[in-house]
Formats: structure tokens, sequence, C-alpha cells
């Protein structure tokens, strides 16, 4: 450009403040993760696996590119490689044999996730494992608790199956139970229920703050559990309400909880802030499937750059102030950073 071309400079460059040069701080790599605030890492990742019957089941979820239904004899390696990967904690989610009005399947002792959880104690004691507590895996209805005749969930009596779910798991060999089925009462219960079985040393990690979601679309798929009239607006949270969500968490760590979650994530990040400003016990977010299916389909669209755009969300979340988060995306995004470094 000759300077006959340029256009008149309405300040001198020199005139800008030189408290005011932030990109010093950004000039080389190195600089940059000197300076890096938030540091995402494998340890802050719990895989959600499905479990299901048979044997050498390996069934690939459509709604879901990358994970599978798993059947119990597949999971030691499945635990070999988050351990690779230093990944802490799996969490467990049911397919059973068959489903009843009551959803038995979830708290009988030799339910499929109680099976799953001896079989990965077995593998690898060390790998935590975190057990999903709910009926909707299990019953024939497809909602989280048993119906009253006019189709409505029953708090109270919901509450006694799902404090059977948690004990069985328990006696499993659980390390962390995590009830999602948002009955009232259902963590000082189920916290009783353990205390007096022996447990008092099982930990607590409740979906507090978990909202009537349509990104539970792809979960519900993969675990059919879709419920088979109505919807889950009667007992999973409004999505606009979020002092409500403070007010839930602040009771669930009264009955006993000793982690809280906000579910889904991404839309509900100022949620996640909030619960970290407020409250000092860990805090989880579940990436929940639609968050992963989208980034999925639009990655294997070729429409973003899948390594990028998945650390991007999962910093965030961090960022947001999780201390813990939940992610189908765990094993991939730990290969991308052990490959990056830190
Ligand atoms: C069971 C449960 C659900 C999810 C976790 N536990 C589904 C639901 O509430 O309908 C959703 C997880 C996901 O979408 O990844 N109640």
């Amino acid at each position: 450009m000759t300077s006959a071309q340029q256009p008149a400079l309405l300040h001198s460059a020199g005139s800008i403040p030189t408290e005011h040069r932030m990109r010093r701080l950004r000039r080389s790599d190195g600089l940059r993760r000197m300076v890096r605030e938030t540091r995402l890492s494998p340890s802050d990742f719990i895989y959600p696996v499905f479990v299901t019957v048979g044997r050498d089941v390996r069934e690939p979820i459509p709604s879901m590119p990358g994970q599978s239904r798993l059947s119990v004899d597949q999971l030691a390696q499945e635990a070999a490689e988050l351990r690779s990967l230093d990944i802490p904690a799996i969490l467990l989610f049911g397919l059973p044999e068959s489903k009843d009005a009551e959803g038995s399947g979830a708290w009988i002792r030799d339910g499929i996730v109680q099976q799953a959880t001896r079989a990965l104690k077995d593998a690898q004691p060390d790998l935590i494992v975190v057990t999903d507590v709910c009926l909707c895996e299990y019953t024939d209805h497809g909602h989280c608790g048993v119906l009253a005749d006019d189709g409505s969930v029953i708090n109270d009596a919901s509450v006694e199956l799902l404090a059977q779910t948690a004990l069985s798991q328990a006696e499993a060999g659980a390390d962390v139970i995590a009830p999602s089925d948002m009955m009232d009462g259902r963590i000082g219960v189920i916290r009783q229920a353990l205390d007096q079985g022996g447990f008092d040393d099982r930990t607590l990690l409740a979906y507090s703050a978990k909202f009537a979601s349509a990104f539970y679309g792809p979960f519900r798929d993969a675990a059919d559990s879709a419920p088979q009239f109505g919807d889950r607006r009667a007992y999973q949270m409004d999505p606009p309400n979020g002092r409500e969500a403070m007010r839930a968490i602040e009771r669930d760590l009264a009955e006993g909880a000793d982690m809280v979650m906000v579910k889904p994530a991404l839309a509900y990040l100022d949620l996640v802030r909030e619960a970290r400003q407020r409250f000092d016990v860990p805090l989880a977010a579940y990436n929940v499937s639609g968050e992963y299916a989208m980034l999925k389909a639009a990655a294997g669209n070729g429409w973003i750059d899948e390594e990028r755009v998945v650390l991007e969300t999962l910093t965030g979340i961090k960022r947001a102030g999780a201390d813990l988060i939940l992610t189908y995306h765990a094993k991939e995004a730990s290969r991308w950073l052990a490959r990056q470094g830190s």
C-alpha cells in the first residue's frame, strides 16, 4: 500500500494508553498458557454409560454417534480405558430385561445396574462408580415414579422405591448415588436408608436443579425411557425458573446431599455460575445427550471443527463454575487434552 492510499489516522497509534494494551498477554502460546484461568482436565469428567442385558453387546445408539449400549461383560474393558485416560468416574444407566408398573428392575438385588456395579468394582476397584437413581428406564409407562389412577406420579410411594434402589446400588458397591427422579424429599429419605443400611460412607450427588428439558431426547432413545403418555413437567423443573433452582439446591443440601447438579448445562450456565457463588459444595453440570448430539451432527457434516468446539464447550461449563462435568465427550476430550498438553 502506498502512503497515498492510507487512511488518515484519527489518533496516532502511540496515543493508545499503555495500560489499555491487553494483547501483551496473548503474544505467544507460552504466555497464553501461563495466564490461562481455566484448565480443563480428564479429572473433571464423569463418563455416562448405558448398560444392557446379554453378552458381547456393543450396540451403537443412532442419535448419539460414538456411544453404544454395552453388556456387563464389556465394562471391564471400558473401565480400563477410562483409567488409562485418567477419567476418575463412570455413571451407570440401566436397560432392564423387562419393565413393569413399579420399575422393579431398578431396585432388585441383581438388577442390571447392580450387576454392572459389581463387575466394575471387581475389574477396577479405584474407578468411581456413580449410579443413577430413577425409575423411568424401568417402568412400563416411562415415568420416574409410580402412578396414581389419574396418571399422576405419587410422590411418597415413589420415594420409597427410589430409596430401595439406592440401597441395592450401595450394596453392590456404588461409590456415588445420584438421584435424578425429582421427587420431593428423596434425598433425605435416601440418606436415612443408606445410613441405616450401614452405608453412611456413600456420597449423594443430587440432580437438584434438573429441568424438564427437550435436550434429553437422544437419552430417551438410548434408554428407551420416554414417557408413554404426558411429559415430566409435573416433577422436573420449569426451564424459566432460576430462583427456584437455588431453592432446590438449598433444600437438597439440607437433606444431606454431598454434591449438587445443574442439568442440562449449556442453556443453564447462568445457574451453574449462581450455584457456584452461593454454595460451597462440589458442583456438577450435566452436558446432556441433546447437547452432545448437536455437536456430533454438525461435526459429522463437516460444519464445525469438532475438537475445538467440544473443548471450548466443556471449558465454558468449567469456567461457569462446574467442578465436575458429566459428558459423553469425556473419552475423546481426554485424548485431545493429553495430545495438546495443558
Ligand atoms: C433419568 C435421566 C434422564 C437423564 C438422566 N437421567 C432422562 C430424563 O429425565 O428424561 C438425561 C440425560 C441426558 O439427556 O443425557 N430420569
